[in-house]
């Protein structure tokens, strides 16, 4: 399915997490609550745009709905996730950022009738593109919020799994080139897809995806969480 280009009229912003949104629904104005689905659905104007601030919880399911939700109810046409993520690789460290060039979910395994690890079956592409103008927002964006953070472009893998292995974390690394791993993204950019809407991830490091991740993670969530919400805000002016 082809991409609409991006005019932004009202963007869909979901973070899995309390911390990923609380800041971005403070910072709200005009805003009128929906619950639905178990979620609550912020609307109203961030930096004086357009938008829908939305914790989906955590995993692909939810995050699924979310978006689906965030289409028809709120006729959002463009979707950002923001949150955090475990590091995939040596150079990115805790606090660093990652924009999605594209997400694949990297639990779809269904190499035993012959799919690449990866691979859904009957969809026509392996990793759902993100949009390049929100991509260039973004980094954009973040060198004027965030310039003292290192900012990466790259593949973001999404599974219902935390990951604190490094034997599979070579895996992701190795067989499905990840940069970050998370467990939102890739069912949010499917749905962008299948709707055909432009999508981004956004997410800041929080942990190393390895055996320290575990340790890792409770100590800087909050502040990678930050670097994320900096750059949302600033993002959104831009759109
Ligand atoms: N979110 C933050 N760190 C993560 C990790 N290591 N695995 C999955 N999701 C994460």
């Amino acid at each position: 399915m082809r991409r609409k280009e991006v005019k932004m009229k009202k963007a869909g912003i979901i973070g899995a997490m309390e911390i990923e949104v609380a800041r971005l629904k403070e910072m709200m104005t005009e805003v009128t609550v929906t619950e639905k689905a178990s979620m609550e659905f912020n609307e109203g104007l961030l930096n004086g745009k357009p938008v829908v601030v939305v914790r989906s919880g955590i995993g692909k399911v939810n995050a699924g709905i979310c978006t689906q939700i965030l289409v028809d109810v709120f006729g959002v046409d463009c979707v950002i996730n923001t949150g955090v993520a475990g590091s995939l690789r040596k150079e990115i460290n805790i606090g660093d950022i990652v924009i999605s060039t594209d997400a694949v979910q990297h639990d779809m395994d269904v190499t035993a009738l012959g799919y690449t690890k990866g691979q859904i079956p009957q969809i026509d592409v392996f990793a759902f593109p993100a949009d390049e103008r929100m991509r260039e927002v973004a980094a954009e964006a973040c060198r004027e919020v965030n310039p003292e953070i290192q900012v990466f472009s790259g593949r973001v893998l999404s599974g219902d799994q935390f990951v604190s292995d490094k034997e599979l974390k070579k895996t992701l690394t190795e067989t499905l080139d990840g940069c970050c791993t998370e467990m939102e993204g890739g069912a949010i950019a499917q749905a962008a897809y299948l709707n055909g809407i432009p999508y981004v991830i956004l997410r800041a490091i929080s942990d190393k995806a390895d055996d320290s991740a575990t340790m890792d993670y409770p100590e800087f969530e909050k502040k990678a969480a930050q670097h994320c919400v900096n750059l949302t805000q600033e993002m959104v002016k831009r759109l």
